[in-house]
């Protein structure tokens, strides 16, 4: 059953990606808005406003600390970085307080260390906090911009813009963006705007046009928020599965891990579902300030090995409801699978009793690798009991491969 699962998801995948081999797993990375939003008083908070100071800061870490070598390669500029009005030739630039050194230098800086640049406009005639936006007319000159100052991706917001504008622009970006002849990843907020689902987005066009994009609405400091996103992302999952692949993906939006609205399990949730859902994880926190235990679940090796699976099939939930239990999977490369166990429970912690053939995987002996408890179960039979605790608003999250692919699986 497992086997025809996967087969038919393969099936399912349309063929079609955007065509500038970027993206071929989730992007990763950094980005300011959720945590640090539209700060621009660089006068009394220097250390927290949107500035060149505070893109060089999160650089540093992100080599300093390991995060690079883990895969976050991107560092993006959300709005707010720009000047209130264009230069005398009709171009975006920054603000020349906040960053005095210019877009070309920060991205020189930020290639130097390893990383890539990624930056910010809206389609639109204003981006969502009322900075000057790309209108139709304005969508070359701004690719051009972008590809001068050597930027590696852009996130194309879409406030203040009209369904017909959208519908116009973001593909017109898309070939402006292959015309400068740079490799740009081309992030749209499009199918935000859409509602999210057919028949107001297509699903087929996106994935031609875009490497990924924000289907529903942004993600707040909050469990609430957090639970939300997840709600409708697997609600909508028979659209949205099929619409995601290489080069091709949905994103339910930024990692808040390490900031002030998740415990420690809500936290683990976060990063598995994330992973289930082949999300990009680009987180945005105060990478100067993260505890160890929000580092430790960011940087968990099995989970982002999970998340950057080559295959790049997303995941679906598969159970729901069983004593506030929810079950997902997701087939990855080698035969092996990942399932998450997330408990929506408020009271203690509750015991679960299952079995792999319970959850449709085929004949066979498996080994599950528990990812935040660094533990091998070994199940040899599909029709093994097992019992896993998961804690209230917490996950256990299992990387399963089937015996005889041992030797194939990375050890964490
Ligand atoms: C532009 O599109 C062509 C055809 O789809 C593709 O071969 C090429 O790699 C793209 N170039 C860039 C820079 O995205
Ligand atoms: C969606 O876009 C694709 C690719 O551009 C196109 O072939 C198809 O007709 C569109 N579907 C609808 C329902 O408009
Ligand atoms: C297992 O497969 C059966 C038959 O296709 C299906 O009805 C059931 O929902 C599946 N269960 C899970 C947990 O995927």
């Amino acid at each position: 059953m497992l086997l025809k699962l996967t087969l038919l998801l393969l099936l399912a995948l349309p063929t079609l990606a955007l065509d500038n081999g970027l993206a071929r797993t989730p992007p990763m990375g950094w980005m300011s808005w959720e945590r640090f939003r539209c700060n621009i008083d660089c006068r009394n908070d220097p250390k927290n406003c949107i500035s060149e100071a505070l893109y060089k800061d999160m650089a540093e870490r992100l080599v300093e600390d390991g995060w690079l070598k883990l895969g976050y390669e991107y560092l993006i500029i959300d709005d707010c970085w720009s000047f209130t009005s264009r230069d005398s030739r009709g171009r975006l630039m920054p603000d020349p307080v906040r960053f005095p050194n210019g877009i070309p230098k920060l991205a020189h800086y930020v290639h130097q260390l390893g990383l890539k640049l990624g930056i910010y406009a809206d389609m639109g005639t204003h981006t969502c906090a009322g900075y000057p936006g790309t209108t139709l007319e304005q969508i070359q000159t701004d690719a051009q911009t972008f590809a001068e100052w050597q930027v590696d991706m852009l996130k194309f917001d879409g406030c203040n813009s009209n369904a017909e504008e959208q519908q116009q622009g973001y593909p017109l970006m898309s070939k402006a963006l292959n015309a400068t002849g740079r490799p740009i990843v081309y992030a749209c907020s499009w199918p935000v705007y859409r509602g999210g689902l057919p028949p107001s987005v297509n699903y087929t066009l996106l994935g031609e046009i875009c490497n990924l994009w924000r289907n529903y609405y942004d993600i707040e400091d909050s469990w609430d928020s957090v639970l939300n996103i997840v709600d409708w992302f697997f609600q909508s999952q028979d659209y949205l599965q099929p619409a995601s692949g290489p080069g091709r993906w949905n994103d339910p939006d930024m990692l808040i891990i390490g900031n002030f609205g998740l415990s420690l399990e809500q936290s683990k949730a976060q990063m598995a579902l994330w992973a289930i859902m082949a999300a990009p994880l680009i987180m945005s926190n105060d990478l100067r300030t993260l505890s160890s235990e929000a580092r430790n679940i960011l940087q968990n090796k099995a989970v982002i090995a999970i998340n950057q699976d080559p295959l790049g099939i997303q995941g679906r939930r598969i159970l729901k409801d069983e004593g506030h239990i929810e079950v997902f999977w997701r087939p990855l490369s080698k035969s092996a699978s990942a399932l998450v166990f997330l408990s929506r429970r408020t009271d203690m912690p509750y015991r679960y009793h299952s079995t792999l053939s319970l959850l449709n995987y085929t004949t066979g002996s498996y080994t599950a690798y528990d990812v935040f408890k660094d533990e091998i179960v070994f199940l040899p039979s599909e029709k093994t009991h097992f019992t896993i605790t998961i804690n209230p608003s917490g996950v256990v999250m299992w990387y399963i491969y089937p015996d005889e692919s041992w030797e194939n699986i990375e050890e964490f």
